[in-house]
């Protein structure tokens, strides 16, 4: 049997062995992709990197990443769906391209991996009328041994991926399916059809060009490959196995999940594992249920799983167990697990019991409601608003009565309540900058440096007592009982200098109030903020709950300078400051 880490450790020795350079699975929340929710493949944390800018460990990576991908929701329970998986990819950045690439996926699959060659499928771009037909690719792989029967030019809808959100880097790429030996759905049957005949385990995708927002496909300043292959379906074709739910990931959970179970039901044990195993992983990343954006994605997933445990009529409280498992077998890769294990037990029961407050009045409003027969937009909103029902539950409960549900209508109330949420939590965010200019973008995070350097040089009774900002100065106000002295001023500059220095990375994170205040985020805790807000971290020294923006690094600032330090009122002392 081939284990989910042999197979990647396989992998990354292969590149590694070819030169490239390992790097660590990013966070599910895209730090520099602002397109996208989730990182859905390994290649979001890359864009910058894929856009042209110089990555620290080189022109050749190989990774792990986790994943999360909600737009095939529905199919969640099918052979080869899963919302949470991990995509193995390696990236020339300007360097190789498709001989090389292609080439050392082929060695990869038959030689490392020690697949049948004859099994082997391909497909490649068919060309439209501004990009053309890949005959390049189709070429290597024949010299490779592939026969020209199975290798198939795809139009766009399959041969083409990216951009992820709405822009960013993309272009044709080709794809490697596995015959399982089933019979064909059809004669026209072949790879991309999802009848299960041929199985997909690896994309190449030749990234050139960006597209912009006006929908224009630019040339990128370098030609890159990203590749991805995902893990889950990878260890499950290895194995023969059925479905992805068979593999020694989901193996503990499903069998965990019927032991617990007093009916059968296939779909609704794997869906339960797949959702049970996502929340797990949102969680570990303090991600918490809300309406809104991740942690609507996370209540939807959290709520189906109750819904679903409600049909397979689970044990009281048996999702603890299974959570327990995924932690358990990701604990190695994934630290964050390990470490949130009691946050992610916690937050997970605070969900349920929320639902199960509003599941038994709002199953009440749903059957009062479909008397009059399909569900309009505005009553699937008004579950989802009142009783939290996620739409794709008004839907599945629509579809047992056979009644339809107006999605789009849905969709339409649900984005004028999301504009409606931001505003509010924009307005609530204290300590934004109305003014975003690059100037005063950085003199904001100099603030938070000057902020944790006032902490460490005079004491952690030091908190911030008021701030103004300009695009030439920043004005700080804190409490304390006396001039500062000449040597502390020195002092203070010289850590905010090396912290400015070390380049650290400004990364903000959304969570609640009270997660910001358990991590230690500096905020003013009497004001009152929004279910939600933004913390920022500089690194590991600073992290304050702040509405933005800031920049990305520190070393954007330049040097940083007291100006003037002087008494605004009895016990509290202001600072000016200036970046050259
Ligand atoms: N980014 C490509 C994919 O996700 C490799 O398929």
């Amino acid at each position: 049997m081939m284990k989910t880490n042999d197979l990647k450790k396989k992998y990354i020795d292969f590149f590694k062995k070819q030169n490239h350079e390992e790097i660590n699975s990013a966070s599910i929340i895209p730090e520099n992709d602002p397109t996208v929710l989730f990182t859905t493949a390994g290649m979001h944390p890359l864009v910058p990197f894929l856009l042209g800018e110089e990555h620290p460990s080189g022109k050749r990576l190989v990774s792990v990443q986790k994943c999360l991908r909600t737009g095939d929701i529905d199919d969640v329970g099918d052979s080869t769906h899963n919302t949470f998986f991990e995509m193995l990819g390696n990236w020339s950045l300007g360097d190789y391209w498709k001989k090389e690439s292609i080439g050392m996926c082929y060695d990869f699959l038959i030689n490392v991996l020690k697949i049948d060659k004859k099994k082997l499928y391909v497909t490649v771009f068919k060309g439209n009328d501004k990009v053309p037909k890949d005959e390049e690719s189709a070429k290597i792989w024949k010299k490779l041994g592939i026969p020209e029967e199975r290798i198939f030019y795809m139009p766009k809808e399959d041969n083409w991926w990216g951009p992820a959100g709405e822009t960013g880097p993309c272009g044709p790429d080709t794809e490697m399916f596995i015959d399982t030996g089933k019979e064909k759905c059809n004669e026209n049957c072949k790879p991309g059809c999802n009848c299960g005949k041929y199985f997909e385990i690896w994309n190449s995708v030749f990234m050139e060009y960006n597209k912009t927002k006006s929908g224009k496909y630019e040339p990128l300043k370098q030609k890159n490959v990203d590749t991805g292959m995902g893990v889950e379906r990878t260890v499950a074709i290895l194995n023969n196995c059925e479905s992805v739910y068979e593999i020694d990931s989901f193996k503990k959970l499903i069998k965990k999940i019927r032991e617990n179970s007093k009916n059968k039901n296939k779909k609704a044990e794997r869906i339960v594992a797949d959702h049970l195993k996502a929340s797990t992983f949102l969680l570990a990343e303090k991600i918490i249920p809300s309406n809104l954006d991740r942690g609507y994605v996370l209540r939807r997933l959290i709520r189906r799983t109750i819904r679903y445990s409600k049909i397979l009529e689970t044990k009281e409280n048996y999702e603890e167990e299974i959570i327990k498992s995924v932690i358990d077998f990701y604990k190695e890769d994934y630290p964050e697990l390990d470490k949130n294990a009691d946050f992610i037990l916690k937050e997970f029961k605070k969900e349920k019991k929320k639902f199960a407050r509003t599941l038994k009045t709002g199953l009440r409003k749903f059957k009062d409601i479909a008397k009059d027969g399909d569900i309009s937009g505005k009553d699937a909103f008004l579950l989802f608003q009142s009783f939290g029902f996620p739409i794709e539950m008004t839907v599945e409960l629509g579809k047992e009565k056979n009644l339809k549900v107006d999605v789009n209508g849905f969709n339409k109330e649900y984005e004028k309540h999301k504009k409606m949420s931001k505003k509010g939590a924009n307005k609530k965010f204290k300590g934004g900058l109305a003014d975003s200019s690059k100037e005063t973008k950085k003199l904001h995070t100099a603030t938070h440096l000057l902020g944790e350097a006032l902490r460490r040089v005079l004491g952690k009774k030091v908190e911030q007592r008021g701030s103004n900002i300009t695009p030439e100065r920043l004005r700080f106000d804190f409490n304390f009982d006396r001039k500062l002295k000449q040597e502390e001023i020195e002092e203070i500059e010289k850590i905010v200098n090396e912290k400015i220095n070390q380049d650290l990375d400004i990364v903000k994170k959304e969570m609640s109030v009270d997660e910001a205040k358990d991590i230690g985020a500096k905020g003013i805790f009497d004001e009152k903020y929004g279910e939600k807000v933004f913390v920022y971290f500089i690194d590991d020294f600073s992290k304050e709950i702040c509405g933005g923006p800031h920049v990305k690094k520190t070393s954007e600032l330049g040097k940083f300078k007291i100006v003037k330090e002087k008494s605004i009122a009895a016990g509290t002392r202001r600072i000016k400051a200036i970046l050259k």
